[in-house]
């Protein structure tokens, strides 16, 4: 028995050995990378930026981004409606960006709009950005 554990431990450790010969970085690097595409593709397709926006800022944007949310009532000032052309009009995508990743105390406008930066992924906010501006123009 001791004999048959000894012979295994030894199988394992040259398989180790010979696995760690074989370039280890390299393996690691490339599984990683392998991970980090199959994620970037998974929110890619998982996440639809209507429906993360409905999700994280339906609450006070509405879940259309109509300014009727159930909390807009409570809000002062009140978010303007995406879909309105004064909103457009006073906005381009990089501010959007930014109070989308730093809050509206990033941006000096109300501390009501929280920051997302921690919870949302770069490419997350940027399509968030991307589909405010969408529905911007469908409202023109
Ligand atoms: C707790 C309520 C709340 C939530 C949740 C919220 N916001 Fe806001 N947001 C506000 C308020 C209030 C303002 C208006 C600030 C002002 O005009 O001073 C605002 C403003 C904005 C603006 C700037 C609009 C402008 O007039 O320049 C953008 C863009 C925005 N929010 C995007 C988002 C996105 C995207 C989410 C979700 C990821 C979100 N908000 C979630 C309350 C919220």
């Amino acid at each position: 028995m001791i004999k048959l554990f000894a012979t295994m431990l030894f199988f394992s450790i040259s398989v180790l050995i010979v696995s760690c010969a074989n370039d280890q970085e390299a393996q690691i690097d490339y599984a990683l990378k392998a991970a980090s595409e199959l994620m970037e593709e998974k929110s890619f397709i998982d996440y639809d930026p209507s429906q993360l926006f409905e999700y994280y800022c339906g609450v006070c944007h509405g879940p259309t981004g109509n300014a009727d949310g159930f909390n807009t009532f409570n809000l002062d000032p009140k978010p303007l409606s995406f879909q309105d052309t004064l909103f457009i009009n006073n906005n381009d995508s990089i501010s959007i960006l930014g109070v989308i990743s730093d809050g509206g105390d990033g941006e000096k406008i109300s501390k009501m709009m929280p920051p997302y930066r921690r919870t949302l992924t770069k490419k997350e906010r940027e399509r968030l950005t991307g589909f405010i501006l969408s529905l911007s123009h469908n409202g023109e």
